[in-house]
Order: C-alpha cells, then sequence, then structure tokens
C-alpha cells in the first residue's frame, strides 16, 4: 500500500497483532498475516506483543484472532448471540473496546471461520476499504462449495487450458509441493471448503491403496485450510479392481465391496468428503446398466458413506442419443421420476444449463423439478466452449444470470439461488460445484483474468446474492490495480466479455456450434454430411437446425416441447417468440429468416448485427487494454495484450465463419453498412 495516510490509518487500526490458539489452522493464520501485514503496511514480520501472559489485564494487541474458546478477551466481549448466527463456518470481524482500548477482532465458532474472516479483512485492504468501524457478520450460503478437477491420473487434464494438472501423483505422497499450499490458501481465501481431485470420467484406480496413501497426503495439506477432499469414483470398480462379476448396486457382495472401500478411505482421511459420481452419461458405467435407477447407484454408494459422514454428489448429466429424446430433455426426464427416493446424503449435481456449458443457455429444468431432493450447482469455471484460456470472458454474469434466474417453482421469487442455497425447500445439505479452470501454469489459470472466474465461483458459492460487478471490482484492486480510473476501465471490459462473447459465438439463444471434439472455434458446419459412426446429438445441425426457411430448434409443443419442463408462466412465455427474451430466441424456437424482431430488424439482420457487434467489441477491448499499460504490471499487460490481438482475429474468423455459414442457408444479402466477411 503506498499511501501513506491510508498505511498510518491500517497500521494505527490492526498493530500489533496476535493469533490466539496452537492449532494447525491458527499457525496458518499467522503466517497469512506475518506475510500479508508485513507485504501491505511494512509492520514487523510476525505477532507483536505477548498475549499469552498478563492478558486480560494488559492486551497489546490491536487486532485480535480467535475463538472465543482459545481466548478470555473474545470471551469478555459482549457479543450477543452473533456468534450463533454465524454458525459453523462464519466468522465476525468487529472494531470494540477491551478495557478501554479499540480493538478490532475476527472471531468465529471454528479455526476454518477464522481464516475466512481472516482473509476478508485482509481483502479490505487490498481493495482500500476502511478500517476503523467494521461489524462484518457473514457466514455461508451453501455448504459444499466445492471445486471439481476433471484431472486424469496422468496429468492431463480434461479441458483443462492452464498446462498440467497440479497434482504429481507420481511423486505423492512424500513430496509436498508448495503448490498444494499456495493452491489451498487461494481457495481457503474465498471459502472454497472441498475439492474433487479426479476426473469425473474416473479412473477407477483412484480406489487403489496405491492411491489413496496418495490422496491422504494432499486432504492432510488441506485439512488445516478448512478443505475436504472428494473422489469421483468409476460406478463399475468393484467389477474393475475389486475382482466381482458384477458391480451391480442390488448385489449384496458389491454393495460390501463399497462399505469396505468407504471404511478403508475413512481410516486414512477421517473426515473424507465423499464421492462424485458421473452414471451412465457419455459411455460411462452406471447403475442402468443392471436395469437399476440412478437413486438405486447413489444410495448403495450413499449408504456406505453414512456412517462416516460422507455424501454423494451424484451427477444430472445424462444424455444418450439411443433414447431418441432430445438431449436437453433427457436430465429431467430421467430425475424428475426420482425426487424423494434419495437417501439423505445425496446430493444431485445439475450442470447450470439444460445442454453443457454453453456461453448462453436458459437455466436447467430440473432446478424448479424436484423439491425433495438437494440439488447441487455445476458451473464451469474452465472455458471449454468459451474460448479456453485464450478468451477473455468474465463468467460473473453468466453464473448471475442463472443464480438470478426465476424458476417459479414456489409462485414468483423461487430464484435457482434459493433452490441451490436450500432457502426455498428448507434442506438442509446444499452445494455449489465448479469445473476448476487450474493447471501448473505459472499463473495457475493460463490466462490471468481465468484467475477471476476462480474468484467469482468462490464469492457466489459463499452467497449467490452477491453482485459480480462488485467481485470484479474487489478482484480487479486484488489483482490489477488501484488505480480508480483503471479499475473502473477493466472493470466494464469485464462485465461487458460474457455478452461480446455470446455474440461473437452463439447470439440469440444459438448453441453448440463449435469445433467437433475440442470444442474450440467455430464450425456450425458439423453435422452437414454426417458419418454413421458420428452422434447426430454431437453435432452442430443438430442445435442450429438451419434450413432454407430459417433458424433455430423448435423446442416449444411443436417440436420437442422442452418449455414443457418449465413452470407457468415460463411455459407460456417460451411457447411464443414474442414472449420469449430475444436473449434465448433460437433456443426455443425455429424462425423464419425474415422474422421480424421487437426492434424492427429482421432474424437475418439481426444476427449479422450481432456476430458483427461480437467482433467489434473484442477489438475495442483490445484497445482499451493497450491504453492501460501505465497502470498494470509490465508482464500482466502484455500477456493479456497478446491475448487479446489473439481473440480479436478469433472473433473476427467467428463471425466471419458463421455468417458466411448460415448466410448459404438465408440467401440473403449483407444487411447495409455491413463489410462482406473478408474470409469469404
Ligand atoms: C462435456 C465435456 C466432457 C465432460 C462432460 C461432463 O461433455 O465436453 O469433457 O466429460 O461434459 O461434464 O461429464
Amino acid at each position: 500500500i503506498t499511501n501513506t495516510r491510508e498505511r498510518e490509518g491500517y497500521i494505527k487500526a490492526l498493530s500489533p497483532w496476535q493469533v490466539e490458539g496452537e492449532a494447525a489452522t491458527a499457525d496458518f493464520i499467522r503466517q497469512e498475516l506475518t506475510a500479508a501485514l508485513g507485504a501491505m503496511l511494512g509492520v514487523e514480520a510476525g505477532p507483536v506483543g505477548d498475549y499469552t501472559h498478563n492478558s486480560l489485564a494488559h492486551p497489546v494487541a490491536r487486532l485480535l484472532v480467535a475463538t472465543p474458546e482459545e481466548s478470555a478477551v473474545i470471551r469478555s466481549l459482549a457479543l450477543g448471540d452473533a456468534l450463533t448466527r454465524v454458525g459453523q463456518e462464519g466468522y465476525l470481524i468487529k472494531t470494540t473496546r477491551y478495557r478501554d482500548k479499540p480493538i478490532t477482532i475476527v472471531t468465529a465458532n471454528t479455526h476454518a471461520g477464522l481464516l475466512y474472516g481472516t482473509f476478508k479483512l485482509l481483502q479490505l485492504l487490498q481493495t482500500g476499504q476502511a478500517v476503523s468501524n467494521l461489524a462484518i457478520e457473514s457466514a455461508p450460503a451453501t455448504k459444499l462449495r466445492v471445486l471439481n478437477h476433471w484431472d486424469n491420473l496422468d496429468r492431463y487434464v480434461e479441458r483443462g487450458y492452464a498446462g498440467e494438472s497440479i497434482w504429481n501423483w507420481h511423486k505423492l505422497p512424500h513430496y509436498k509441493s508448495q503448490r498444494y499450499y499456495d493452491y489451498a490458501r487461494a481457495n481457503a481465501s474465498i471459502g472454497i471448503n472441498g475439492v474433487v481431485l479426479n476426473n469425473v470420467n474416473a479412473d477407477p484406480l483412484i480406489l487403489t491403496p496405491q492411491y489413496l496413501v496418495k490422496v491422504k497426503a494432499l486432504a492432510d495439506i488441506f485439512r488445516p485450510y478448512g478443505i475436504k477432499v472428494y473422489l469421483s469414483v468409476k460406478f463399475s470398480s468393484p467389477n474393475l479392481i475389486g475382482g466381482l462379476p458384477t458391480s451391480d448396486p442390488l448385489d449384496k457382495n458389491v454393495q460390501a465391496w463399497w462399505q469396505a472401500k468407504a471404511n478403508e478411505i475413512y481410516s486414512l482421511i477421517p473426515d473424507f468428503g465423499g464421492f462424485l459420481v458421473k452414471a451412465n452419461s457419455e459411455g460411462q458405467p452406471g447403475p442402468g446398466d443392471f436395469g437399476r435407477s440412478h437413486a438405486q447407484g447413489a444410495n448403495m454408494l450413499a449408504d456406505a458413506l453414512a456412517p462416516h459422514g460422507g455424501n454423494v454428489m451424484w451427477r444430472a448429466f445424462v444424455y444418450n442419443v439411443e433414447a431418441n429424446v432430445e438431449r436437453s430433455k433427457q436430465a429431467y426426464n430421467e430425475f424428475k421420476p426420482l425426487d424423494g427416493t434419495f437417501r439423505q446424503n445425496v446430493l444431485v449435481q445439475v450442470k447450470n444449463g439444460p445442454i453443457d456449458f454453453q456461453p448462453r443457455e436458459p437455466f436447467s429444468p430440473l432446478f424448479g423439478a424436484m423439491p425433495k431432493t438437494p440439488l447441487m450447482m455445476e458451473f464451469q469455471i474452465t472455458q471449454e466452449y468459451l474460448g479456453f484460456s485464450t478468451h477473455l470472458v468474465y463468467l460473473g454474469p453468466l453464473y448471475e444470470e442463472v443464480l438470478k434466474a426465476d424458476t417459479y417453482a414456489k409462485g414468483a421469487g423461487s430464484t435457482v439461488a434459493k433452490v441451490v442455497d436450500g432457502s426455498l425447500y428448507g434442506h438442509g445439505i446444499t452445494g455449489m460445484a465448479g469445473v476448476a479452470n487450474i493447471g501448473s501454469d505459472r499463473n495457475w489459470t493460463g490466462h490471468i483474468f481465468g484467475q477471476a472466474n476462480w474468484y467469482v465461483f468462490g464469492q457466489l458459492a459463499w452467497n449467490p446474492e452477491v453482485s459480480t460487478k462488485q467481485i470484479a471490482d474487489d478482484w480487479i484492486r486484488m489483482t490489477l490495480t488501484r488505480d480508480d480510473k483503471a479499475v473502473n476501465t477493466i472493470r466494464a471490459m469485464m462485465m461487458a466479455s460474457r455478452e461480446t462473447a455470446v455474440n461473437y459465438m452463439t447470439p440469440l439463444g444459438l448453441h453448440h456450434i463449435m469445433g467437433w471434439g475440442h470444442h474450440y472455434g467455430p464450425a456450425p458446419w458439423i453435422g452437414e454430411q454426417k458419418p454413421d459412426w458420428m452422434r447426430e446429438d454431437w453435432t452442430s445441425v443438430y442445435y442450429h437446425s438451419a434450413n432454407a426457411t430459417g433458424l433455430g430448434k423448435d423446442r416449444t409443443a411443436s417440436g420437442s416441447n422442452v418449455i414443457a419442463q418449465y413452470h407457468a408462466p415460463l411455459r407460456q412465455a417460451y411457447s411464443d417468440p414474442k414472449t420469449t427474451p430475444t436473449e434465448l430466441l433460437l433456443w426455443f424456437h425455429h424462425l423464419p429468416w425474415h422474422y421480424e424482431l421487437a426492434n424492427g430488424n429482421s432474424l437475418w439482420h439481426e444476427l449479422v448485427a450481432r456476430y458483427y457487434l461480437g467482433a467489434q467489441a473484442v477489438a475495442e477491448m483490445a484497445k482499451t487494454w493497450d491504453g492501460l499499460e501505465a497502470n498494470i504490471p509490465p508482464q500482466l499487460f502484455k500477456q493479456v495484450q497478446m491475448a487479446l490481438a489473439i481473440q480479436t482475429q478469433e472473433a473476427a474468423w467467428w463471425r466471419d465463419a458463421c455468417v458466411l455459414y448460415f448466410q448459404s442457408y438465408s440467401k440473403q444479402s449483407l444487411p447495409e453498412g455491413f463489410a462482406k466477411p473478408k474470409h469469404s
């Protein structure tokens, strides 16, 4: 902190500081404060003053971090029932007086709460906020705030764009990389309290004793940071590594195998979080292979974990082409009938949209359809469909749009956020998962702005109601610059970046027209000449349905009738293009090229206009960034500048490819004012 007045104000308010308690977490908090206050304020490294002797009579600290259990000073303060309100993981940060002297306290019922409170206090300093009169009470809205690593055991990260996996399975358990500690610190600083270490397309070897000792090593490192370890498991593990002839969930030997496996895991990792399961989806094995339901599969695992307090996160991402039902309907069809049949320790984990992490989708109708089941949100932080780690796309507005969406499940105001945080149906167990964008790149996420997506995920899992604009602001101040003008410019850029990506990739409700398999760049033509082996629901033409008369997928009653899965009044609104939000038009409707939109443009005109707008906005973003050179650390400036140059080219590539492709159906010339695509 370079502003002397500000720095002195902070020093006066917070130094000397003291952390009471002997637990490992208290040590980490001491380390964090030593490093952070040393770096930011230049205060002596380490705590000053001795609280252990004579503390009640002569407290010297201005900042005290402790649980009431470990601190007589905290116990002596009148905190009312604030600590009851913040629960297990929440915290209080308060400016008060002790023996007539001002004191700032960070307190909580648990060490995890202390850690979160400490990071919050440091965030206040990093973002330049006043700390002289604090009264912050905060508790997480969801219980399980979990990163899902799609990391394979050979360190390949499925849909990872930031280098290889940070888990070095080869050197574990003995080699404990500093990265693991820094990863835990970063997560704890945003309230993340769980990590699924391995890919949902799970390797059964993760459950072998050889790997479990490695998992234990990571769990031991993460524990003091309040982070539990979970594993993705392959449903056929009893057969593949257990030597059993079957993995049928109703088979007694299979059940016994999972129970023994759970016992083995908990003997190594007493606070193990539980299992994440992708079953009967994209070729993965599952209970369906034995004629059993998702609930029967999930419940068998839940029973094995229950005695130890573990949970099952059972994914609802299921579809198969044989079902001959439109893909976006399948999860609802399979899961809704199972509502009320899952064990108490099962959460069904639902992707935010009904297809697959597209730049824009409506929310999954499952969020309004399973009142008796805790539904866990699954967001994707890694930018599989959003330009990998090359494109600057701040995902806050995407997450916020989904969380604020109204399902109308119990009338107006039944937002997705309220389903997920359990408040709509009173579920005790709740959660949010984010598919991680983390790898061994020096900056963790490939693109430095990818860090903002990790950050905003954590903040929203803690509080889904908070504004993602504010989160962007905080992140910029902590990461890039404290210059107000520059902060405003960058924040505006970030906030617009998702809509910009939608415009140059998939405007007006288009979706899944990315390159086949890798999902990078435009390929709306995939499926035009479909070889026999290619799944229809993995082609682009399946989703955009372009033809000579028009464009878009008919999901109304005249088509696949997906709208029936939404509650009134959404169902009615989506049934008519006039009352469907323009942003989702082609998601729900197949419309004629000359269809007139509310703004008077024809569909063709608006489509072209949006592609051009998107590409133009990226070029402007690059120009804006150029103007920020003086405010950004040189290396970061240059990296982002280079990435934006690529993004500018690729947005134009997207625009040209899509406009030219769809033009081959619309047979119309470009509306006036739009230059002919260069790549034609
Ligand atoms: C997408 C993604 C896959 C992933 C799958 C899933 O289809 O492309 O790589 O395995 O989602 O979420 O299971």
